[in-house]
């Protein structure tokens, strides 16, 4: 494989761009390949067996346009599949952890929360964690209803987005929490809104993403996989959608690109 070859990274939607904002940040020199699968988004509430089947054919795609290393940048997808991609194909994986670790280490209150989709919170992975940590902090868990629909429309910083972080935010906050986990990596897009509901209040949103990111980078520098100083990145986009939804995604890259 050569050096220079892409990293694959996947998402059910827009919501890995949240990640992939994290590898331009640290990874620069490389290429990279960003499939959205956007014809089936969301994944939150299909069966195991449905994400694990579209997450391979993800898979498949990246691989057939020569990833050397693949991040799963979505959290249910890594709940139900990474196991068996990690079973079946020969490269490396990087899958979302969920942080309930540094959350846990870091509250003040004793209280933290995790916002996830339906799937990711039925999990293994995330029960595993919490189950962890539960002696040592309360964990509260919710849904984030209808987030990933409004950031794929594009709409988070709109007062329906805000009206719906409301609703799952506030009883977390009131309940104590002064940690609270991004557990899906569409929710980072709705900070915006998600810091207006915390106003002054000491509460930390914890972001799984660069410590994603700073695997991968480990893993490439490890097997001496890391694009050559100086590469020029190739940045490309692929989608199970249609051609309206590839020109949003590009240009929701190329806004972020701008502002790293
Ligand atoms: N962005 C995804 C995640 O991290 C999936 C959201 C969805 O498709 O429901 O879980």
């Amino acid at each position: 494989m050569s050096r220079n070859a892409p990293i694959g990274i996947f998402d059910s939607g827009m919501g890995g761009l949240s990640v992939w904002r994290e590898l331009r940040r640290e990874l620069p020199c490389e290429s990279v390949v960003y499939l959205a699968d956007g014809k089936n988004c969301p994944y939150g509430e299909r069966s195991a067996e449905e994400i694990a089947s579209l997450t391979r054919a993800a898979v498949e795609e990246l691989l057939a346009r020569g990833a050397k290393l693949i991040i799963v940048a979505c959290n249910t997808a890594t709940a139900m599949a990474i196991d068996m991609l990690r079973k079946d194909y020969d490269i490396p994986f990087v899958g979302m952890e969920p942080a309930v670790k540094p959350a846990a280490l870091s509250s003040r209150s004793g209280v933290i929360g995790i916002l996830a989709t339906q799937a990711a919170l039925a999990g293994g992975l995330f029960r595993a964690t919490s189950a962890r940590y539960s002696s040592q902090v309360e964990i509260l868990s919710a849904v984030g209803e209808g987030f990933v629909e409004v950031v794929e429309r594009g709409a988070e910083e709109s007062p329906e987005a805000e009206s719906l972080v409301r609703r799952v935010l506030e009883p977390m906050i009131e309940a104590g929490a002064d940690r609270i986990v991004l557990g899906c990596t569409h929710y980072p897009f709705l900070e915006g809104s998600m810091r207006r509901v915390i106003g002054t209040r000491e509460v930390e949103l914890v972001n799984p993403a660069p410590a994603v990111v700073r695997r991968a980078k480990w893993l490439l520098e490890q097997s001496g996989e890391l694009a050559e100083e100086g590469h020029k990145a190739e940045l490309s986009f692929v989608t199970f959608a249609d051609d309206e939804y590839l020109a949003r995604l590009k240009a929701r890259a190329t806004n972020i690109d701008e502002c790293r």
